[in-house]
């Protein structure tokens, strides 16, 4: 298989068909973004399809019957479909190790939050993230990179925030910068120091976000090592008023907020990632009428990350209820050591439908488009256009859309192509 993708990409030069695809998903010629409330079941598609990608960017494409006649290197695609490459907007694949002793502790009983008091969870990460070199973390980091990649993610959030103090806050967003620079996937970084209180400021949470505002962000600002700013804003871990004075200081420094938000309660995280005009919003598994109605009066897109809510066995957030009030949701792995140890999408996209009740095609809008708005690269990715990245999934041979979330837990892609590559 490596030699063939190597031989391929050496082959291929700067553009690729693909032929006879059996549906050609998620096709758009003009679209106002995000997807919400009844355009979410909309996934526009043509049957019989061919795509042509040039230079790293979809050139053209369209019916089959009309394939302009091209001396170009040609994917046959008979019985398979594409679909854009996944968007996944929330992840924390920077760490050290895994945690799977806590996960055992939750089978004995104990809670996330029991598991967090305890000085383990994030804490836990923390602590071996501090004696980790750039190095060891860029190799750890780098293969679940490679891991999502083949399972179809194309556009990749990451976050810091098992750093909790300055150089190994920047330490994170350093490997988060290599890993930009070393990948054909588009990823956008995070400063998220405001993850947890680090030991040696319990009980002076103020303190510790002072101590963020003035000492850690300048120096992330002033190196550009973030897109945008992180606070975890619930119950037991950062209060409103905190996330008030982080998300002020971030705009400050053109960090535009993306926050953690109602995970474990109704901590007025939505409304105060809305009064701060987030770009999103993310957990939501606490959200009501006061909620969806904030979001409504908002660009904020609203991102849920069911498989948080599948391992720690929290309630799923109310898709349903978001989307047929008109709102756009987006959904994402949120994978991390802690509370969601997969980067897998199409999982995600199975839980969609089977705990939210999302359509098939309301979970693969959010997890194209939607996940694109939530990273501000609406622009170029999420959808099959012209001028698009060209990057896209091409399944193995599937009956229809909705038998990818059915078949949840099997394999389906047969081929990633990256920005015209193949991985
Ligand atoms: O998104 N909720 C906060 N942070 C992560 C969990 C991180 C961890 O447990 O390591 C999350 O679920
Ligand atoms: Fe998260």
């Amino acid at each position: 298989m490596v030699s063939f993708v190597a031989n391929f990409n050496a082959m291929a030069s700067n553009t690729v068909l693909l032929t006879n695809i059996r549906s050609l998903f998620q096709t758009r010629t003009d679209l106002k973004t995000p997807v919400k409330g009844k355009d979410l079941s909309v996934l526009p598609s043509i049957n019989n399809a061919f795509l042509l990608i040039k230079d790293g960017q979809i050139e053209d494409f369209g019916s089959m019957s009309s394939l302009p006649s091209l001396n170009v290197p040609i994917i046959d695609c008979t019985g398979q479909s594409v679909l854009p490459a996944w968007c996944d907007s929330h992840t924390h694949i920077v760490y050290d190790g895994s945690r799977e002793a806590e996960f055992v502790d939750k089978i004995h009983g104990l809670s996330y939050e029991d598991i967090a008091k305890r000085g383990g969870g994030i804490l836990n990460s923390a602590a071996r993230l501090r004696t980790a070199t750039e190095d060891e973390l860029f190799d750890q980091a780098s293969a679940r990179l490679k891991e999502v990649i083949g399972y179809g993610t194309g556009a990749l959030e990451i976050k810091s925030g098992y750093g909790l103090s300055k150089d190994s806050e920047l330490k994170m967003l350093r490997v988060i910068r290599r890993l930009k620079q070393s990948t054909d996937c588009l990823i956008k970084s995070t400063f998220l120091a405001a993850h947890a209180v680090p030991l040696e400021y319990k009980g002076r949470q103020a303190e510790y976000v002072s101590h963020i505002i003035n000492d850690m962000l300048p120096e992330v600002a002033g190196e550009g090592l973030a897109d945008y700013m992180d606070v975890f804003c619930d119950r037991g871990f950062f209060t409103t008023e905190d996330t008030d004075r982080l998300l002020e200081a971030g705009w400050k420094y053109g960090l535009k907020p993306k926050i953690h938000a109602n995970e474990l309660d109704f901590s007025g995280g939505i409304q105060t990632g809305v009064k701060h005009s987030a770009i999103s919003v993310d957990h939501l598994e606490c959200v009501g009428e006061d909620e969806i109605n904030a979001l409504l009066n908002s660009t904020t897109i609203p991102t849920l990350l069911p498989s948080t809510a599948f391992f720690l066995k929290l309630e799923y957030a109310p898709a349903r209820k978001m989307i047929d009030a008109g709102l756009p949701v987006a959904i994402a792995t949120d994978y991390n050591p802690g509370s969601s140890p997969s980067g897998r999408m199409s999982f995600v996209i199975s839980l969609s439908c089977i705990y939210m009740k999302m359509l098939p095609e309301e979970a693969i809008n959010a997890a194209t488009i939607n996940g694109a708005c939530a990273m501000e690269v609406q622009d170029t990715y999420g959808m099959i256009a012209k001028g698009y990245e060209g990057s896209i999934i091409i399944t193995k041979n599937i009956p229809s859309l909705a038998y990818l979330p059915y078949s949840f837990g099997s394999d389906l892609v047969d081929k990633v192509i990256l920005k015209g590559k193949l991985q």
